[in-house]
């Protein structure tokens, strides 16, 4: 641990496992503390199995081994005024708020002609809103601490078109909109705003039963499987290759970045 952290209080969402969790436990072992968001519950229409909340147990022990404060909050970021409010009372309770790490989302692997309104829906509610939810909420804590930085999860998707993915394909090239668009408004005030782009990562939301319904939608056209393979001979990327860049991105070492949509993605976008 260099302690690149210290003093400071870092947001995530989708804390309880995957991506989320090593960002928690990252941030604290650098000295932050930490508020870790999570719904555990059932996640609408995803062939992978939601997270409980046992895991975000999991999660805050973990992170607590560093010896910083770590809060769970049991939050649906598709719901602004329940976050807000869980967000509010968890800055009070550690003082103050420095950075952002809007990570929850969902992905729903479907041939453009299977896809429903309610996947196109759910997509869109939890990668777009929700992100929009979290900034929303988080975004006045920052600019009371004077500053600060936000970092949002996108994915190579939001680089490059994922084929079988299009509700989220659009999700992720929204947010990374979202991210410049947010940097503009907020540079002012001391904050920036990023977008994270990472490739297949090694999670829940990436497991067996995720590719199997890609290679399951992708029958439909197997010409486009060549779309999603990896410029590095790697079959995907690790939560710690993710969570470095997210502490780059949220540490002091990165102040002069802003509206930068960051790559982990072993070139696939550029493949
Ligand atoms: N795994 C990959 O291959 C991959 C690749 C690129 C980008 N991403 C992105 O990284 C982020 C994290 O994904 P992961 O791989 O850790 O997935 P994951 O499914 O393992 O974890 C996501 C977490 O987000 C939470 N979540 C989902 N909807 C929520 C909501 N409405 N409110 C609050 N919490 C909610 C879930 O409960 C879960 O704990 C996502 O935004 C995802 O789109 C993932």
């Amino acid at each position: 641990m260099s302690g690149l952290m210290r003093g400071k209080v870092v947001l995530v969402t989708g804390a309880a496992r995957g991506q989320g969790r090593e960002h928690v436990v990252r941030m604290a072992g650098e000295g932050a503390d930490v508020i870790a968001v999570d719904l555990c519950a059932t996640l609408p229409g995803v062939a992978y199995a939601s997270s409980e909340p046992t895991d975000l147990d999991t999660t805050v022990t973990l992170a607590q081994q560093s010896g910083q404060r770590v809060l769970p909050v049991l939050a649906d970021v598709r719901d602004l005024a329940v976050l807000r409010d869980a967000i509010d009372g968890a800055v009070e309770e550690l003082g103050r708020l420095d950075a952002v790490v809007a990570n929850a989302g969902i992905c729903i692997p479907r041939a453009w002609d299977e896809v429903t309104e309610e996947i196109f829906r759910d997509t869109m509610d939890v990668n777009v809103t929700g992100t929009w939810n979290t900034v929303m909420a988080t975004a006045p804590h920052l600019v009371t601490a004077g500053g600060g930085s936000i970092v949002l999860m996108s994915s190579s998707a939001g680089l490059k078109v994922q084929p079988f993915m299009i509700p989220y394909t659009t999700s992720k090239f929204a947010v990374r909109g979202m991210a410049k668009a947010f940097a503009a408004e907020l540079a002012r005030f001391g904050i920036r705003v990023n977008s994270v782009h990472p490739t297949g990562v090694d999670t829940a939301m990436g497991s067996r039963a995720m590719l199997t319904q890609v290679a399951k939608a992708s029958m439909a056209d197997p010409r486009l499987r060549g779309m999603l393979v990896n410029m590095q001979p790697v079959e995907g990327i690790s939560v710690e290759d993710v969570a470095n860049a997210v502490l780059f991105l949220v540490s002091d070492a990165s102040r002069h970045v802003t509206a930068h949509a960051m790559a982990v993605d072993a070139g696939v976008s550029e493949f």
